[in-house]
């Protein structure tokens, strides 16, 4: 047998041109131009794959889950646990047990704000953050302090985008007061990739818990909670090719097991009292009321495609794309790249001012050649103080971009300029 055709499947080149038969959705045209979808951070578009896995849900086995009898109610039940396994093996977990399926990211980290930290925060605790965080992972935190007295602490980000990790003991960020450590594994807008395993690991020795907001990586790259060692994981479907409306905590199971749930109601109880009620085990009795299924059978699958093209060959596929449009974006005139340089880790993301040129009227001309990009301040408003903007561009790529969209990017951006400046 020739030596190619022995190659395992997976160490094939990666080819988005194959892969983009699998997403309906880019064979549309906008404005007469074929779909170049450059806004992945916002959501991603969805496979075959996860859009069939509802379906069938919905066609085959629909019926709300647990304390059933019959088949139906079975078969919904068992599809949803197998989903939350499944999820949870993704993440590197033995099992399941730490996966709390909700709504999106950002509810995610309200669980942990509202029934970790609430309950146990009290005036001159620390909580430590970055100037980079969504407000999904910066506003429940200034709400829980305000409740709390709790202080709000940051790390400060320098001009390279990488987080000036010597200021954690020459500040002082980091010590006995702190008691949560909450930061994004990936920047929506800088592309920062943050040490991740060291912030775990040093909130771990001063007895803080650790808040991974994934919503950025997992989308991108094998994710592990054991290898990281975080206390809680945050990431939303819709990002990472599953449907819209499921989100995923991933708690440590002694930290959930230790947690008051948030919600009250169905499913999340053992029994009930007129006066009291006892709770459901973890992870459910964080999942009030009848649970996204279909949400959650789609994620399952969807984590299912991402893994059978290979994660790491995603990973480099994307990695190239964004060398591309660092490089060809850092070539046209007037433009300021936000975040790392080339050489430095980044996701697969960039974000840039274009000088002369709004971002909004950026976005719009891109749009009419069929372009899709975000403008605006990416909920990330004070980064956006720090970086002396209002708003930015930003383009940010998936496993089915390809290098000629990354081309046709920076032919419009250069375009853009020259329509602007006439
Ligand atoms: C880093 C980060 N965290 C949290 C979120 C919030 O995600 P969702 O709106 O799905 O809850 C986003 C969304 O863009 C994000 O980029």
């Amino acid at each position: 047998m020739a030596a190619v055709a022995a190659l395992p499947p997976k160490a094939a080149p990666f080819d988005p041109e194959t892969v983009r038969a699998d997403f309906p959705i880019l064979e549309r045209r906008v404005h007469d131009r074929p779909l170049v979808y450059l806004d992945n951070a916002a959501t991603t578009q969805k496979p075959r794959a996860v859009l069939d896995a509802e379906d069938r849900f919905y066609r085959r086995h629909n019926a709300n889950v647990h304390r059933a009898i019959h088949t139906l109610g079975n078969e919904a039940t068992v599809a949803y646990e197998q989903a939350r396994e499944a999820v949870g093996r993704h993440l590197g977990a033995a099992d399941g047990r730490g996966v709390v399926f909700l709504r999106n990211a950002t509810e995610a980290l309200n669980l942990v704000a509202w029934a970790w930290a609430r309950r146990r925060l009290r005036p001159g605790d620390e909580i430590l953050l970055t100037p980079m965080e969504h407000h999904s992972n910066l506003v429940p935190w200034q709400m829980v302090a305000r409740e709390t007295g709790a202080r709000l602490r940051f790390i400060p980000v320098g001009p390279d985008g990488a987080l000036e990790m010597d200021a954690l003991d020459r500040d002082g960020l980091l010590g006995p007061r702190t008691r949560v450590v909450a930061f994004a594994h990936c920047s929506n807008v800088l592309g920062t990739i943050t040490p991740a395993e060291e912030l775990c690991r040093r909130a771990r020795a001063v007895g803080a818990v650790s808040v991974v907001d994934a919503a950025q990586s997992v989308p991108h790259a094998p994710v592990d909670v054991g290898r990281l060692g975080c206390d809680f994981l945050a990431f939303s479907g819709h990002k990472t090719y599953g449907p819209m409306g499921v989100g995923v905590l991933w708690g440590r199971p002694e930290r959930l097991e230790a947690m008051e749930p948030l919600f009250g109601g169905g499913e999340m109880i053992l029994k009930v009292e007129l006066e009291s009620a006892t709770w459901n085990e973890v992870p459910w009795k964080f999942e009030a009321g009848t649970p996204n299924v279909a949400g959650a059978v789609g994620l399952a699958a969807a984590c299912a495609y991402v893994r059978d093209l290979g994660q790491d060959r995603i990973a480099a596929h994307e990695a190239a794309l964004t060398r591309l449009a660092l490089d060809g974006l850092g070539d046209c005139p007037g433009v300021t790249i936000h975040g790392p340089g080339p050489g430095s880790p980044r996701g697969a993301l960039v974000a840039w001012s274009a000088d002369g040129v709004h971002p909004h009227d950026l976005a719009q001309y891109l749009d009419q050649e069929g372009i899709a990009i975000r403008a605006g301040h990416h909920c990330a408003q004070p980064l956006m103080r720090q970086l002396g903007v209002v708003a930015t561009a930003r383009a940010s790529f998936g496993l089915y971009n390809t290098a000629a969209e990354v081309e046709a990017l920076v032919g419009a951006v250069r375009r853009a300029r020259e329509f602007f400046h006439a």
